[in-house]
Formats: C-alpha cells, structure tokens, sequence
C-alpha cells in the first residue's frame, strides 16, 4: 500500500453526474490488480469528511484512471478539483478479482457506475494476451452507460440492457446474463454493481452448474484499510456455531466469491 500526492493530470466531465480524472501516481499505480480500489482525499475538505473509495477503472502505466459519479459533498467537490491540483490518495486497496482464466468464457458485468470498476478487468485480458471477455453493462437509463466505447476498442462483445429500456435490451441485466449463460454455461463471472443486482447475478450462476462467480460490493467506508469494521458484510461460515461470520469489505474484499456471501 501507498501514499501518494500527486498533481491530477485531467479531472473531466463525460456526461450528466459522470466524471473522469487522471492522475500520475508512480508505483501505487503500477502495483494495481484489477478489482482493488483507492482512497482519495479530497480537496478543501480534508477537515470535513473522511477519504472516499473508488474503483480503480483503468491503469496505463503509471498513471491511473478513476470514473466517479457526483452523489453528494465529496464528489461535488471532487467535480470542481482543476488539473493540477495535488491530490492525495491512499492503495492500492482491498482484495481484487482473480486473473480471468484462459480456458473458459469469461464475462464481466458492471451496473451503474460500477462499470468503471470492470473496464480494467478487460485491459488487463487484453494487456495479457488473453480472449477479449464478453462485457455486460446495465443501468437504469442510457445516460447511465458508462465506457461502451472503451470497451467495444479494448476488442469486447458489448451487450446493454437499461432498466427503463432507452438503450439496449429493455429490462434488468440477468435478462442478458441468462442468455450467455445458457450458450456458455461454464462461464466465470466477474461482476461490480449495486448489491441487488449482485445477488441476482449470483442466483442465476448458481443455477447453471459450472458458472463461476466473483462479485465486488461497494458497501459505504470509512478507513477502507481493515481498522474500524464499518463495512462489513455476512459471509457464510459453516465451522462456526451460527454458519457465518463478518467480513471486512474493503480489507477481505471488496471482490468474494458469489457463493460465500449471505445474500438474505
Ligand atoms: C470499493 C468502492 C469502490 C467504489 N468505486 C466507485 C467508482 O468507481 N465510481 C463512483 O462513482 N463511486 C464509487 N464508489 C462509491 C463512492 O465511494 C461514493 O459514491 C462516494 O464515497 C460518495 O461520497 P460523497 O461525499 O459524494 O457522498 P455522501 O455525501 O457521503 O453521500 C451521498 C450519497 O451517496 C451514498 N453513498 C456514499 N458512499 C456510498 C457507497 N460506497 N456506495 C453507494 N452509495 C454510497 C450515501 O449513502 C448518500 O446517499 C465506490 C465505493 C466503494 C466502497
Ligand atoms: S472501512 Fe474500516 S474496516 Fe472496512
């Protein structure tokens, strides 16, 4: 783990509450694994608010790329940070996915601004020479799409599916995931997004017996290292006399395997 400050290199909107920021963060950002996130401090607010976790969407280099949607006072402020502005940040963080497998389809499914989070699992296949994965991205509404393009040059099978039905496939994203999954049903699955969609993804992959599952959860934090115990979630502990335990997120996660979490 590293700390680092660093001037932001392009801080952008990319449309609507979307942004992305660039930013050269030397060996924290060459130590990077897709699925791990970091923690920023924010600007003019250090005094105010804790860091804020982000996914790390994409690393060239060493500089690393995050995508962020304003939902409140940080990522308000975040927006308003000019390029130039020495932004300090704490990772990589937390346990991120497994390396994609050569030998069997793999697909990644993103929601919402989660989508940012899986664009470096497919530069990652890409930069290792593997199959370009299929790509799954869901949202409530086509503005709510993030990075197809990204995907689609990164060599990627895109398929869309929009809650409201204004882009892609109308309806919920396991509309899209059933249908690979009846192709392909040995599929390993890795997939960021909200935790409904979450569990409904990991339901649907237990129903097809060879699909293999990997979810990242975006659980509210507040150290992001493992200290305070703020984030975590139920995991299934069958040695244990109740048949599960507490898992910190950002520390033992925020990627588990689908089928250890307790989805009631
Ligand atoms: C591991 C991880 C990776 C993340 N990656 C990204 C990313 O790549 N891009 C991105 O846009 N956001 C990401 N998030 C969510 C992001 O951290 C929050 O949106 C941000 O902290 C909100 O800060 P704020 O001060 O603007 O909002 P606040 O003023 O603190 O809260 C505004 C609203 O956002 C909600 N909120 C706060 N934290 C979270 C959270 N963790 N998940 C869901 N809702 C939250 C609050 O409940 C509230 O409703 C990630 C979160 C985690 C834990
Ligand atoms: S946020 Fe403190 S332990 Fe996870």
């Amino acid at each position: 783990m590293y700390q680092f400050s660093s001037p932001i290199l392009t801080n952008e909107c990319l449309h609507g509450a979307y942004h992305r920021l660039t930013i050269d963060l030397g060996e924290l950002a060459k130590a990077a694994r897709p699925g791990q996130f970091v923690q920023v401090q924010i600007p003019n607010l250090e005094g105010h608010i804790l860091r804020r976790p982000f996914s790390i969407c994409d690393v060239d280099g060493s500089v690393m790329m995050l995508v962020y949607k304003t939902v409140g006072t940080g990522t308000a402020a975040l927006a308003e940070v000019r390029p130039g502005t020495e932004l300090n940040i704490l990772g990589p963080l937390g346990h991120g996915f497994d390396e994609l497998p050569a030998d069997r389809p793999c697909v990644l499914l993103g929601g919402g601004y989660c989508c940012a989070a899986m664009l470096f699992c497919a530069h990652w296949a890409a930069a290792h020479g593997r199959p370009a994965p299929q790509v799954l991205l869901g949202a409530r509404s086509q503005s709510d799409i993030l990075l197809e393009e990204e995907f689609r040059r990164l060599g990627c099978q895109v398929g869309v599916s929009t809650d409201d039905g204004s882009y892609g496939m109308p309806g919920r994203i396991t509309v899209l995931l059933e249908a690979v999954l009846k192709r392909q049903p040995n599929a390993w699955l890795a997939a960021c997004g909200p935790k409904p969609m979450l569990k409904a993804v990991a339901l649907m992959a237990e129903q097809f017996n060879g699909a293999h599952c990997q979810v990242s959860l975006d659980e509210i934090m507040c150290c992001g290292v493992g200290a305070c115990f703020g984030c975590v979630i139920k995991c299934k502990a069958p040695d244990t006399p109740q048949g599960w335990c507490y898992k910190r997120s950002c520390a033992d996660g925020p990627v588990f395997e689908s089928t250890d979490i307790c989805w009631d």
